[in-house]
């Protein structure tokens, strides 16, 4: 009996001496696995990883494991931008991180305020397409103090130390509108329709643009009869704009270059009221539907086509890179008026109706059977 007790007592010590071996391995794996070993009090420290590549060294965030990418864009209004949104989330999501995605409706504040939002989410990395280049610079100074790098998605954020610019070579959109629209009018009178002056996309391709014009200016054989920006890109705002070019001319105008697509539409519904759609060459960019369909029925002269897609990709893989802290790769480098931003610019493609074939509807970005259904073939 007494035995019994004896052998019982020994067992259970056996098994308590088993469990204080395993719950000390334990504790010394999970000290080794959270790096910590050594510090002053010889304990975990609290949970958070420590920043050593963002710039608030010192900064701790949340660290789940999973990459956060947030994006913060201006606005839905352009056809593309569903895609951007649509694209660029699926291919983060495809290389494993979590996609949050929010839209500000062109306005300032709420722009500012999402991004806070996102920033206080624990984002490891803020994408921007920002409303006003200059307003969000505060975007890219308040994720930065919380160590987070900002990338610039197709719209450069202005004065501010932006890490990374991922977009399509916007001057050379600008370029390859003029160079179409000269070689149809090599004389005459211009009407320049900006797009919005809040956005350097649009100075950038205004540059484009007066670096084709300039010499035919200089020669006198073009003459810029109207150049305003359109506010907030609206088609409405351009329609106007066109008319006011219209009445100013006495319809005297010989070609008309439009910051995009949306704002190339409101200047032929302003063309078609003085009987002009069609016979005034039109340029655009972005290969919406609407401007697909009106350069096969001769409204509109050509577009720039920026294949989405490309961008998508690109930027979701370098913001994934940045959020890992390497250092993405950037083939340029553009001013934003603060510093040079590292730059990854993509090839914009001229598309008229003798290449809409074999560009657009090729790459699947619109199908024949929609770009052509307002016309007999
Ligand atoms: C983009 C264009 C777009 C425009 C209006 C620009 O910054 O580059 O593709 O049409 O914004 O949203």
């Amino acid at each position: 009996m007494l035995e019994r007790k004896a052998m019982r007592i020994m067992a259970v010590r056996r098994l308590l001496q088993v469990a204080a071996i395993a719950l000390a391995v334990l504790l010394l794996w999970a000290i080794f696995m959270r790096g910590d070993v050594g510090n002053d009090a010889g304990l975990p420290s609290s949970p958070g990883e420590e920043l050593t590549d963002g710039h608030a060294p010192g900064v701790r965030r949340q660290d789940d494991g999973i990459i956060k990418v947030g994006l913060t864009m201006d606005t839905l209004q352009e056809e593309r931008w569903i895609k951007d949104q649509e694209m660029f989330g699926e291919a983060v999501e495809a290389l494993g991180a979590e996609f949050i995605v929010m839209t500000a409706d062109s306005d300032d504040a709420k722009q500012i305020e999402q991004a806070e939002t996102l920033i206080s989410m624990g984002v490891d990395i803020l994408v921007v397409v920002p409303h006003d280049a200059e307003a969000t610079a505060t975007i890219v100074n308040k994720a930065h103090a919380a160590g987070i790098k900002v990338m610039s998605y197709d719209r450069l954020v202005r004065n501010a130390d932006v890490d990374l610019y991922v977009s399509f070579d916007n001057e050379r959109v600008g370029e390859l509108q003029a160079e179409v629209i000269t070689k149809l009018v090599p004389e005459g009178k211009y009407v320049f329709i900006g797009g919005a002056d809040t956005d350097y996309n649009a100075h950038l391709v205004k540059k484009g643009v007066f670096n084709v014009l300039q010499p035919f200016i200089d020669r006198g054989e073009i003459t810029v009869v109207f150049d305003q920006w359109t506010r907030n890109w609206l088609p409405a705002n351009a329609r106007d704009n066109m008319r006011a070019a219209l009445r100013a001319n006495e319809g005297r105008i010989d070609a008309v270059i439009a910051g995009n697509d949306a704002t190339a539409g409101g200047a032929i519904e302003a063309l078609a009221e003085w009987g002009l759609a069609g016979k005034v060459p039109v340029a655009g960019q972005d290969a919406e539907l609407a401007a697909a369909q009106r350069i096969v029925a001769g409204t509109q002269t050509m577009t720039v086509y920026k294949p989405i897609r490309q961008l998508a990709e690109v930027a979701a893989e370098l913001a994934v890179k940045m959020a890992k802290g390497e250092t993405p790769r950037a083939d340029r480098l553009v001013n934003n008026g603060k510093i040079d931003v590292p730059s990854v610019l993509l090839t914009p493609i001229a598309v008229n109706a003798d290449n809409i074939d074999e560009t657009i509807i090729a790459d699947g970005f619109h199908s024949r059977e929609e770009v052509y259904k307002l016309i007999e073939r």
